[in-house]
C-alpha cells in the first residue's frame, strides 16, 4: 500500500488544529498507522530541510520548527503522496485554495501547520529518518 510521510508543525500544536487535521486524514479515508510527538532538533531539521538549508531564512524556519512539537505519522492508502500535497494546499498559505489545509488555516509561505513527502521516493525517506 502507497504510504507517506505526514507532520504537523509546531503552530498547529500551539492553535490546537491537530484534531481536526487528523480528522481531515481521516474523513478522507486514509489510515494513520504510526504516529509519535516529538522535539526536533536542528540536526535533523538540516537533514530534513537539506533543499533550503543555503536560503537566507533557513534560521527561521529552524526557529519555526523548534518553537513546539511536531506530530509525525505513516499515512497511507491508494494515491496517498499526491492527494495529501492536494488536501495540504501549497506552501503559501494565502495562495492555498480555501478547503485545503493551508487554505483554511494558514495566512504566509513559513507558518503552515503541515508537511508532507512530495514524491514516493522521499515519502519512504523522509519515514525512515522519523520512525527508524
Ligand atoms: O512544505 P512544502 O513542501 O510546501 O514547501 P518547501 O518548499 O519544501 O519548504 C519547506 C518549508 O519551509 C515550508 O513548508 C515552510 O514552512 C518553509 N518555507 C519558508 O518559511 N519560506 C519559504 N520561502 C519557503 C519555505
Ligand atoms: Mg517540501
Amino acid at each position: 500500500m502507497e504510504r507517506t510521510y505526514i507532520m504537523t508543525k509546531p503552530d498547529a500544536y500551539q492553535r490546537g488544529l491537530i484534531g481536526k487535521i487528523i480528522t481531515r486524514i481521516e474523513n478522507k479515508g486514509f489510515k494513520i498507522t504510526d504516529m509519535k510527538m516529538m522535539a526536533l532538533n536542528e540536526a535533523i531539521l538540516t537533514e530534513h530541510y537539506a533543499h533550503l538549508a543555503d536560503k537566507p531564512f533557513f534560521p527561521e524556519i529552524l526557529e519555526y520548527m523548534t518553537s513546539g512539537p511536531v506530530v509525525g505519522m505513516i499515512v497511507e492508502g491508494n494515491g496517498v503522496v499526491e492527494s495529501m500535497r492536494k488536501m495540504m494546499g501549497p506552501t503559501d498559505g494565502l495562495e492555498a485554495a480555501p478547503g485545503t489545509i493551508r487554505g483554511d488555516y494558514a495566512n504566509n509561505k513559513s507558518e503552515n501547520l503541515i508537511h508532507g513527502s512530495d514524491s514516493l521516493e522521499n515519502a519512504e525517506i523522509e519515514i525512515k529518518r522519523f520512525f527508524g
